[in-house]
């Protein structure tokens, strides 16, 4: 794991997109797995001014989400579908058909888990993984106690997980979904190449030394990365904090 501690939000966002950027330019048909949540917002920001500057084509791209509010259909203003659209897709030239995002309203659910994790195969697995870190140490909708074999499938939103979303439902807990779809553990270990997870602000201090310097165990799920191969944690001084072994610690 390589855990590089960006001098702010601004460079995290940048550093983050070098990487993706550098990927599409080698490959342009890159698969790339995308995360919702107010930590990758500044990435898609940097990726749109890129690809206004010319200097990334989406054209040929293929993305996965991680995952997808149960009952939200993909025009619900607070589904991640909308979510996408309004900071990332709708501002650059990916072709409609190559995006992939559960549809949380599918009436079979189930099927729909099975058939996102099979279209994930199919794409020849995801180049490059963007992830956030739930303060509770969660990557997608895995929450504490998550099985590290579980691939796509429905699961419930742990009690920390809807206090902390409330705020993208106008501050009311009670209508965060308490269901959603998540690429689970074993989807994202196996099918991700190289995985770059990102966290920002103090209030995610704990999962990242958790993360990277703890037992590796289902109650904090995001520490199963220790065990891929390629790993890029690009954190802000906040967030890197409480980092006790600095050897890993990668210069930019
Ligand atoms: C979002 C996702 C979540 C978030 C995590 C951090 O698609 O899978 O795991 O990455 O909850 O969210 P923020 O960035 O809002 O702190």
């Amino acid at each position: 794991m390589k855990i590089i501690v960006a001098d702010h939000y601004e460079d995290l966002c940048k550093l983050s997109a070098v990487i993706i950027k550098e990927c599409v330019q080698a490959k342009k048909d890159a698969v790339l797995g995308l995360a919702t949540g107010s930590t990758p917002v500044g990435l898609y920001k940097q990726l749109i001014s890129d690809y206004q500057a010319g200097e990334i084509d989406f054209s040929k791209v293929i993305t996965f989400n991680l995952d997808e509010y149960a009952g939200l259909s993909p025009s619900h203003p607070q589904s991640y579908n909308k979510f996408m659209h309004e900071h990332l897709f709708q501002h650059i030239n990916v072709q409609p058909d190559h995006i992939h995002i559960p549809q949380g309203d599918n009436p079979q659910l189930e099927a729909e888990c099975k058939v996102y994790e099979e279209l994930i195969r199919q794409a020849g697995g995801i180049d490059v993984q963007i992830l956030g870190i739930g303060s509770n140490g969660h990557i997608g909708f895995n929450e504490p106690g998550s099985d590290f074999e579980e691939r796509t499938r429905i699961v419930r939103l742990s009690e920390s997980t809807i206090q902390a979303n409330a705020r993208f439902f106008g501050g009311d807990p009670v209508l965060v979904p308490r269901l959603a779809v998540s690429m689970g553990i074993k989807t994202i270990m196996e099918f991700s190449k190289h995985i770059v997870l990102l966290a920002n602000g103090e209030e995610k201090a704990d999962a990242i030394q958790k993360m990277a310097e703890g037992p590796v165990t289902p109650e904090i799920p995001a520490s199963i990365l220790q065990q891929h191969n390629h790993v890029t944690v690009i954190a802000d001084p906040k967030a890197a904090q409480k980092l006790k072994n600095l050897s890993y610690l990668s210069n930019k």
